[in-house]
């Protein structure tokens, strides 16, 4: 939510921030803004939606010198206005700044009755006073904002930059990102190694409650005791932050065509041959009496999946939350409980939260896509995903590939508890080598959807209806439709249509059924009739099979090909993907930014 980004440069430092946010954008896009130190001036440039007005604000209006800082918006407190974007300003000192200051209010209050006015109804312009009031009673730039940050309650990743100080930024971190990037001559912050690739291959991490003062010369971190800390430079690899469409329309349609070859990649990083190869730190199942698992959006109807693989392959009961509910409700966490946290980013505020909350109570076991993300680093042990970066605000890649993930993981835990004999584990080992062609294969129904979607997207309401192991992956369809084209998706266990959902139907709303011809194939059949006979119009995903068995009546049958069962939900995950792609290109929505989301969700 939000990027920043600094540079201490040689040259414009203008051309580089926009570049930066550009790669930033992912994670907001309400607005963006840079500031810079020229001739000892600060001065800044804003502008309201996408960065491209930005960019056309500078050209009309230039901002030389060669230190500054950037910041893209996805706004919290305050409507997306120019006088909302960041930075914001307080006489001689910049801000930029992701997360959120929970005790504004107070602060904004105090600072008016000493004559510091906001003209913005953020919470960040608050730190830029604080720190101009610091700077009044005689404090240096670096005592000010270190003081500035001692006011602050909440979650945030901060920048300053200071008029008549070209060498300096003053960053902290607490709750939110940030990482000090490392050039010669030069240095950089930023909310990610995406954001710093192209500037440096050389990154710190700044830990949680870490400050750092950076100057031309390097980085001094302190804790968030105050005292010196070394913090490990690590090398990263520049190609695998390349963000490019390569020649796909949209980054989506790009990372779901990406999909055979992502999937290959992280089977085969787990699975050598016959065998698993887990790095050391994985729980011996056996021990292990419960597993919790928790996440947020698409990367819970991962866990939801899971847990039909884990209960059914490992016979291991699981739980499964969204995170914004587990981190508040503190429910019992045992010691011979595995934790198991899900996320592309690995920053998700409430998922963190909740991983924070089961410190100390369980093992904690990570699956996530930026190795070197907080939720990550705070883990026992985490399993990267190797899905390479996604830029589409709606995941699919990171989905497809988180299933991957756990699928192995729920083979190893059946082979550790001895629930999986020697036929039913090579089944599983060679059902997901198959799985990068079936979906492969999958994709050839690219066109057969494009024509369905073209159809949904005159729709106002659709339903999506799964069964069993697919139930997840109507929620995950239903969730895909609404946030890109806008469309009222809901997904339901078939099963309980008849429970209240089925009163919505009629020939206006469209009813998805994800049936592969599975052991419940017969149940949902006779869900689908249940629409079908009040009238709605059912497009059937399913294989040969299922077409064979159940067409008749169905308004449009979109076939898949045939998949073993336990692997269905990662194969009817890109129809899924395909027809929210499709329906939203329909529609003439911004499928890569849809309105008001943001990839990375690190406030709660
Ligand atoms: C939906 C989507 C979101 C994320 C959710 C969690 O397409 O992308 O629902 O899945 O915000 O994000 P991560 O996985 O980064 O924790």
């Amino acid at each position: 939510m939000c990027g920043i980004i600094g540079i201490l440069g040689d040259h414009e430092a203008a051309p580089a921030l926009v570049d930066a946010l550009k790669r930033l954008e992912y994670r907001g896009y309400d607005s963006a803004g840079i500031a810079t130190v020229n001739d000892g001036h600060l001065d800044r440039r804003r502008a309201v939606g996408k960065l491209v007005n930005l960019t056309d604000l500078l050209v009309h209006d230039p901002l030389p010198g060669k230190s500054g800082i950037g910041h893209t918006r996805w706004a919290t407190h305050g409507a997306p206005t120019v006088v909302n974007a960041h930075p914001h300003r307080a006489g001689p000192v910049a801000v930029v700044h992701n997360g959120i200051i929970e005790n504004f209010r107070e602060l904004r209050a105090e600072l008016a009755t000493h004559g510091y006015a906001a003209e913005s109804d953020t919470d960040t312009e608050t730190i830029a006073l604080l720190a101009q009031s610091f700077l009044d009673a005689g404090k240096t730039p670096v005592e000010a904002a270190e003081a500035a940050i001692s006011r602050l309650e909440g979650a945030f990743a901060l920048a300053f930059l200071f008029d008549g100080e070209p060498d300096l930024i003053v960053g902290a971190r607490k709750g939110s990102p940030l990482a000090v990037g490392h050039g010669d001559g030069e240095m950089y912050l930023g909310s990610d190694a995406i954001a710093l690739a192209p500037l440096t291959d050389r990154i710190t991490y700044l830990e949680e409650g870490d400050r750092v003062i950076l100057t031309r010369a390097g980085a001094t971190i302190r804790d968030a005791g105050g005292r010196l800390v070394n913090r490990p430079m690590r090398r990263i690899r520049v190609d695998a932050a390349r963000i490019e469409k390569d020649g796909h329309r949209h980054f989506m349609a790009k990372e779901i065509a990406e999909q055979p070859a992502v999937l290959a990649r992280v089977i085969d990083a787990y699975l050598d041959g016959d065998a698993l190869r887990f790095p050391t730190g994985l729980p011996d199942f056996a021990q292990v009496e419960r597993v919790v698992m928790v996440a947020c959006g698409t990367a819970f109807y991962a866990c939801l999946t899971a847990k039909y693989w884990l209960e059914r392959i490992a016979r291991l009961p699981v739980e499964v939350d969204v995170a914004s509910e587990f981190r508040y409700r503190e429910p019992p966490v045992g010691p011979n409980t595995l934790a198991i946290f899900v996320s592309q980013s690995g920053e998700t505020a409430d998922t963190l939260a909740a991983l924070r909350y089961c410190r100390d109570k369980a093992a904690i076991l990570s699956v996530v896509n930026v190795p070197e993300s907080s939720i990550a680093r705070e883990s026992d042990l985490a399993l990267p995903i190797h899905a390479g970066v996604e830029v589409g605000v709606a995941s699919t890649k990171a989905f497809t590939c988180q299933l991957a993930v756990l699928a192995l993981v729920a083979l190893k835990a059946g082979v550790d508890r001895g629930t999986l004999d020697a036929a039913d584990a090579a089944a599983l080992r060679a059902a997901l080598r198959s799985l990068p062609g079936l979906v492969s294969q999958a994709l050839n129904a690219g066109e057969a959807i494009e024509a369905v979607s073209h159809d949904l997207s005159k729709a106002r309401d659709i339903l999506f209806l799964g069964r069993g192991i697919m139930y997840p992956i109507a929620l995950e369809g239903a969730l895909k439709l609404k946030e890109i084209s806008y469309i009222h998706a809901e997904g339901y266990a078939s099963g309980e249509l008849k429970h209240g959902p089925i009163a919505l139907i009629d020939p206006a709303v469209p009813v998805i059924v994800m049936a592969p011809r599975d052991g419940l194939f017969d149940k949902t059949v006779s869900n689908m009739q249940e629409v079908m006979a009040r009238g709605g119009k059912v497009v059937l995903v399913t294989d040969a099979a299922g077409a064979r068995a159940a067409s008749e009546g169905a308004w449009r049958v979109i076939e898949m090909p045939s998949v073993p069962d336990v692997l269905a939900p990662i194969l009817y995950a890109i129809p899924a993907q395909l027809l929210a792609y499709h329906t939203a290109v329909a529609k003439g929505t911004d499928v890569d930014q849809p309105r008001n989301l943001a990839k990375s969700v690190t406030v709660e």
